[in-house]
């Protein structure tokens, strides 16, 4: 069995990826993990502190890796092939952004991230993807309810951009934004 449990950063993927591979013992792949042992990337993203990674090499690493059964943990799901089940998470992006920065991330790193996660980034290539995927708001669920209901697969579609009130909150993250970008 291959899963793919995928999601913007901070909404929970190491932690629901780990309890499913140890439930089903299956081999635990964190994709930005590979990435960095195996240097399937091109550059470094001095700004952003991130690495850009190098998708036909990762994609033909994997395709190995993930043989014989696994969970893997990505934020770009179109790299995983033929999955038997897709997870995604969502978390409003208000809470993702509080988080993100009590990570010690960055202004600039953390806005971006709410923003994808607002616009539902990681979700619309999972949805043009694959076919079927099991979408959850893991915004006011325990770890426990999220690994429950991804067992299930309860879907629901989430569109952050229709929630009353966020529209000034994507303001407010895109003058984070156009101010740290700057410089
Ligand atoms: N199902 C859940 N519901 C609510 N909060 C969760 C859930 N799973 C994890 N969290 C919390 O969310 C935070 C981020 O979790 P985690 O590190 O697993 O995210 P991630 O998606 O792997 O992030 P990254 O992409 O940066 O590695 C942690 O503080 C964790 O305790
Ligand atoms: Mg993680």
């Amino acid at each position: 069995m291959i899963v793919v449990v995928t999601g913007t950063p901070g909404t929970g993927k190491s932690t629901l990826a780990k309890a499913i591979s140890e439930e089903f013992s299956l081999k635990l792949i964190s994709v930005s993990s590979l990435v960095i042992e195996r240097k399937l990337y091109f550059d470094y993203d001095q700004l952003r502190k991130s690495y850009v990674m190098d998708e036909e090499r990762l994609k033909n690493v994997l395709r190995e890796e993930i043989k014989g059964g696994a969970v893997v943990e990505t934020i770009y799901p179109s790299v995983v092939e033929n999955p038997d089940k897709v997870i995604l998470l969502r978390k409003d992006p208000r809470v993702l952004y509080q988080e993100l920065l009590k990570r010690g991330w960055s202004e600039l790193k953390s806005a971006e991230n709410a923003m994808a996660e607002a616009i539902g980034y990681v979700a619309s290539e999972a949805w043009e993807t694959f076919k079927d995927v099991c979408e959850i708001d893991v915004t006011d669920k325990s770890i426990e309810e999220t690994k429950r209901i991804s067992m299930n697969c309860d879907s629901q579609k989430v569109d952050w951009l229709t929630v009353k009130g966020i529209e000034g909150f994507l303001t407010f993250l895109d003058n984070v934004i156009t101010r740290n970008a700057e410089h």
